[in-house]
């Protein structure tokens, strides 16, 4: 470490991947370019209220356009690993049936451009935008969407699994399935925790019936998924605190990774949702269960919980915590959470290797007359953490890469162009980047 504590490279293995990390709706823009169908997030961004800021992704960060200027800044900084998503719709218009050659060439010429410039495609297969005509099908609820992955799947990996070693399945089912379903905040929008639940496990069902099929069409792959995982305290050391944060813990955690790791659903958690419970077919948590390659973890901020017969299905509510650091969010600042829950989840699922698919801040940014932004407190959130991963490491958790998120700010959700996570800073009404301090010093301790 330095004197500022602040890591250097070569604090890390020397094989350590090193990336950054983007998804398609969130950048690519081209919403209707080249044959490319309607998506979920098309079509939520269309209903008035759903976005904070009334906007969209038919532009986004134009990286459909912009893109080789976009991979040319990520080998600038010196990542060796670029983790980026496929627009389903784009491939597949209807979500099934017919395909879309423009869309396929799109991600070869980026796969392309990519190994052009030493950077290791990291491809995730679904970060939330389904075809819309699937969703009028029932989308996740139906077990028909299951189908059409494997379809997809299939496609893709066909195409690009010569170029593509590194498959995620899927980005973070909590959020595509909960706040998608039930908490009624992303697309498609829905308030049923019955919906979510059956949505949740055909995602992960598609997940595991997926592992095969990439790994015949992309021969020597690593495969996983990505989890948004939190480590979570009690308010209290009371029994009913303590006894909530279980409760929450097994929504928010263990639902997922208790099945993906063989161990079905946690029977605490099936019993307090009751008749939400989904249905499971014979077959189904062996194929859950298929063994990974890796897991990959998204770690933004911990929570604590308190006992509350009023907070839902699980009897917990949030607890804001007084005096901490929060970032623009009003997420937790906490490196040491990152620790807490690395070490957790070698000590509760031991998984072979752990990627860090995501982490990062968001921040009120001003990009300064002279063109810089100066992002103090994004720079020593990305320091701290990264401190907190040799932390982890070095106490033996097997953590192999690091992705911040993300490269470019970007369209983020239901918070529109609010919210900027990037380590470059976009104006959206020139398209122009400008790496923020942040970059800058990532870039530095990348060139070590
Ligand atoms: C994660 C998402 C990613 C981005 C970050 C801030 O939950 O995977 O797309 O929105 O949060």
């Amino acid at each position: 470490m330095s004197s500022h504590n602040a890591p250097t490279r070569k604090d890390f293995p020397a094989d350590f991947r090193w990336g950054v990390s983007t998804s398609s709706f969130q950048i690519e823009g081209a919403g209707r370019e080249d044959g490319k169908g309607e998506s979920i997030w098309d079509r939520f961004c269309q209903q008035p209220g759903r976005i904070r800021d009334g906007s969209n992704g038919r532009v986004a960060c134009d990286h459909y356009h912009l893109w080789p200027q976009d991979l040319d800044m990520a080998k600038g900084l010196g990542v060796n690993a670029y983790r980026f998503s496929i627009a389903w719709p784009r491939i597949l218009p209807q979500g099934r049936g017919t395909v879309n050659e423009a869309g396929l060439a799109f991600y070869d010429r980026l796969v392309d451009g990519m190994l052009a410039r030493g950077l290791d495609p990291w491809c995730t297969l679904y970060h939330w935008d389904l075809p819309q005509a699937l969703q009028e099908q029932g989308g996740w609820v139906s077990r028909d969407t299951v189908g059409a992955f494997l379809e997809y799947t299939d496609i893709v990996t066909r195409r690009l699994g010569d170029r593509v070693k590194h498959w995620i399945t899927h980005n973070e089912p909590w959020c595509s399935c909960m706040m998608g379903y039930w908490e009624n905040i992303h697309a498609p929008g829905g308030s049923s925790l019955a919906d979510a639940m059956q949505a949740c496990h055909h995602v992960l069902l598609s997940h595991g019936q997926a592992i095969p099929l990439i790994r015949k069409n992309s021969a020597g792959a690593q495969v996983g998924i990505t989890l948004s995982l939190h480590p979570i305290t009690a308010a209290s050391s009371s029994a009913e605190d303590l006894a909530a944060l279980k409760r929450h813990d097994g929504l928010r955690n263990r639902w997922f990774l208790d099945p993906l790791f063989g161990r079905g659903y946690p029977a605490d958690t099936l019993e307090l949702i009751g008749d939400a419970a989904p249905t499971v077919l014979p077959g189904d948590l062996d194929a859950i269960a298929t063994a990974t390659d890796f897991l990959g973890v998204n770690y933004y901020f911990p929570e604590m919980v308190k006992d509350d017969p009023a907070g839902g299905p699980m009897r917990a509510s949030l607890v804001e915590k007084e005096g901490v650091e929060r970032t623009g969010f009003g997420w937790e600042v906490s490196p040491q959470g990152l620790v807490d829950l690395l070490t957790r989840l070698q000590r509760d699922y031991n998984p072979p290797v752990i990627q860090l698919t995501e982490n990062g801040s968001t921040f009120e940014d001003v990009l300064t007359p002279e063109g810089c932004v100066h992002d103090a407190e994004r720079l020593s959130y990305l320091q701290r953490h990264l401190a907190a991963l040799k932390r982890a490491i070095d106490a033996g958790v097997p953590v192999k890469g690091y992705f911040a998120w993300s490269l470019l700010d970007n369209f983020e959700w239901a918070e529109g162009y609010l919210r900027r996570f990037g380590i470059a800073y976009v104006d959206y009404a020139t398209q122009k980047r400008t790496l923020k301090d942040s970059g800058l010093w990532y870039g530095r301790f990348l060139n070590e």
